[in-house]
């Protein structure tokens, strides 16, 4: 055991951090904890002030998606545009590392050391102290405090760059710590740190840590931190921000350079506790056993669902604090990201067989350890667990029925062109609410591309189409159809039973599930009122391919109860479709039977619509040439449109002949037939599929 104490800035530090010694020469029995207070103290000891993490919602800086690094709340001071009443700083800084010039997302699971959320420690100055006394606080707390065993340390330099000079003295103040042979010179991409594309920059300085030689390298020998193997790890990086850097591209120099440091708290601590990856440390222990204990899988023997469970555990601490800094998911923004990470964390639950909402429950794993570092995540603590369940919630059904369907098509995918058809990712959207970003996710993850143009366009068909159909479609947009615990198990295990191509009535059929005409489920509807109907089974065929929805009556035994307008569109199709209501005299009341009936006069005008759409691709075929797909269409009681693409206008013949071959077709009178067929026989027999069918 050790106890030894360090003189730094003219300050005794005493080292309250014992170690014992092990076959690599250390073994730190430093908790997290520790180790994120001793660094604060650290520098506290020598003249720091020390500031509290900023919010991961950059306050004043709508450049930036989230806080990306330590340095983010002292831009403006270190751009010497303001002023603080302290010339040096220690924080412990919350970051996001999703997006521009800083994105980790795409490593997290695979990386034992890259995460989406992590805490970066730091250490400023803003025109106060030397680069010099920069590279000796480093170096003290490191080897002294920490006790790193300085033979494994290295540091990388500033090589230069056409318009920044070599940085010599960074070269000079380190040769007091290390053998030149231990300092290495890297270009731009590794040793010229920048925020983004404009802003505070300047040359850097990185501290690595060896890890050990049985990492394999490819290099002979290796290069140190200038090769791209595992042996060396980067734990410190020490800016020196000398320049702001402009729209243009031109470097101004600041007046006064200013000093920036950043380290992952989660790297050192693995470093510090003798681990090989952050995920193996006492800061994700405890959240990698509950969500093991949740799935019933055992975490640490190397496999996939070791990778699943990573990915489950860093977008459980980034979900968290998000939502604990006042992100919300939606469709924009932040808040877009914070739905991505969400539901990818989803996804590798439903890999590892969780096919119920879990992550709210493991939010408070998450809390409960980082509470005492960051207080204002307890007072969160409802409004974190409720905002994951109710997204949860939300995608539950493109869970369990969207995506068993997209994984087929990315299995197919893989085997053919590695391509999966835009008509096959707009059918999965279209019938199964899967976000096309949900579905590019995983394609890039198992290396096949989705047509997106493909499925580009098919979208913009269907917009068309939606503005030219029924004004429901937009309550379905706003509503998210809510049902108390028990009915919506009750609604889920009805699913969407349509009877309506055997019958245009049905009897005895139960309503499940009401809504007023705002959203809200209600117990009844009254006289005079319109709102939302599940039924238990429908006659009523819901708006899809084009086709618009039936419309009809609700009748209890003795009276007409209700007119139903229309369907509304909703996203999944394995929960009962919701009928647009009309109350026309007494109420309707949740758990009563109805006779559900289709105005079937209006039905038979549609399937004639619907027919004579097939007669006009038929005839459009004949007339211009195999290649006329359909690409949308509108099939109502009265008219009916039918998109398609050719390289032209169509002529007034071409428009006359098809006339006339849809014309004479109908003239015959021909009974339509239902056949039933598998896909494959039915299409070697000419039956055309149309959108990946
Ligand atoms: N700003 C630098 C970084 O993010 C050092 O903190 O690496």
């Amino acid at each position: 055991m050790q106890h030894s104490s360090v003189e730094v800035l003219g300050e005794a530090i005493p080292n309250e951090y014992w170690y014992v010694n092990d076959t690599h020469g250390r073994m730190a029995i430093m908790t997290v904890q520790n180790v994120r207070s001793s660094f604060l103290d650290f520098f506290q000891r020598n003249e720091h002030h020390l500031v509290s993490s900023a919010s991961l919602v950059p306050a004043e800086d709508q450049t930036l998606l989230f806080t990306n690094a330590g340095m983010n709340q002292f831009k403006e001071v270190i751009l010497e545009n303001n002023t603080r009443n302290y010339r040096r700083a220690v924080t412990a800084q919350k970051c996001m590392r999703v997006s521009g010039k800083h994105n980790d997302l795409d490593t997290v699971g695979r990386s034992p050391w890259h995460h989406t959320f992590f805490e970066m420690l730091g250490n400023f100055s803003f025109g106060d102290y030397s680069k010099e006394t920069a590279i000796s606080l480093a170096w003290s707390l490191l080897t002294e405090i920490w006790a790193l065993p300085s033979e494994r340390l290295r540091a990388t330099i500033f090589k230069g760059s056409k318009d920044v000079p070599r940085d010599d003295q960074a070269l000079e103040y380190w040769n007091k710590f290390l053998p030149s042979n231990r300092i290495d010179e890297l270009g731009v991409a590794e040793n010229f740190w920048a925020m983004g594309d404009a802003g505070p920059c300047g040359p850097c300085s990185e501290i690595h840590y060896h890890l050990g030689d049985h990492h394999p390298c490819t290099a002979t020998p290796c290069r140190g931190t200038a090769c791209d193997c595992d042996r060396y790890i980067e734990i410190w990086n020490l800016v020196f921000v000398e320049f702001d850097r402009q729209i243009d591209g031109s470097l101004e120099t600041l007046s006064s350079p200013s000093i920036d440091t950043g380290m992952g708290l989660e790297r050192i601590t693995a470093v510090l506790q003798g681990k090989e990856s952050n995920y193996d440390t006492d800061l994700f222990t405890p959240l990698l056993t509950a969500i093991s204990k949740r799935v019933g899988i055992p975490y640490g023997d190397r496999s996939a669902s070791d990778e699943s469970m990573r990915v489950i555990a860093d977008h459980l601490r980034a979900m968290t604090f998000l939502i604990g800094d006042g992100v919300t998911p939606s469709n924009e923004w932040r808040g877009y990201v914070l739905r991505k990470i969400m539901r990818r964390a989803m996804r590798h639950g439903k890999t590892l067989g969780v096919s119920e909402p879990f992550l709210h429950s493991l939010t408070t794993t998450v809390i409960e350890q980082m509470r005492h570092a960051y207080p204002t995540l307890q007072p969160s603590r409802d409004t974190i667990v409720k905002t994951v369940l109710n997204e949860e919630d939300k995608f539950d059904m493109v869970l369990n029925a969207g995506l068993p369907k997209l994984e087929d098509a990315i299995n197919h995918a893989k085997i053919g062109s590695s391509v999966v058809p835009g008509g096959v990712a707009f059918k999965l959207y279209d019938s199964l609410g899967v976000p096309i970003e949900f579905m590019e996710d995983l394609a890039e993850e198992r290396q096949v591309k989705i047509d997106r143009s493909e499925f580009d366009r098919q979208m913009d068909t269907q917009r068309a189409r939606a503005r030219a159909g029924s004004g429901f479609k937009k309550a379905s947009k706003t509503f998210s159809w809510v049902a108390p615990e028990a009915v919506a198990t009750e609604l889920n295990q009805a699913g969407d039973n349509f009877t309506g191509h055997l019958e245009t009535t049905s009897t005895d059929v139960r309503v499940l599930m009401l809504w007023g005409d705002d959203g809200k489920g209600c117990e009844k509807l009254e006289q005079g009122e319109t709102g939302y109907a599940s039924l238990a089974r429908t006659p009523f065929y819901l708006e899809s391919g084009g086709q618009v929805s039936d419309t009809g009556t609700l009748a209890t035994e003795d009276s007409l109860v209700a007119i139903v307008e229309g369907l509304v569109s909703q996203p999944v199709r394995t929960v009962p479709r919701v009928h647009k209501v009309r109350i026309k005299s007494g109420c309707i009341a949740r758990g009563t039977s109805v006779t559900a009936a289709v105005d079937a006069s209006r039905r038979n005008e549609i399937r004639r619509n619907h027919t004579a759409t097939h007669l006009l691709h038929a005839a459009l075929r004949r007339v211009l040439g195999e290649h006329v797909t359909q690409a949308g269409s509108l099939v109502a009681s009265d008219r009916l449109r039918f998109d398609f693409t050719h390289q032209a206008p169509l002529t007034t013949e071409e428009i006359d002949e098809v006339e006339q071959v849809v014309s004479t077709q109908i003239g015959f009178n021909t009974p339509v037939q239902t056949e039933e067929r598998l896909t494959e026989e039915a299409i070697s027999e000419g039956a055309i599929a149309l959108f990946g069918e």
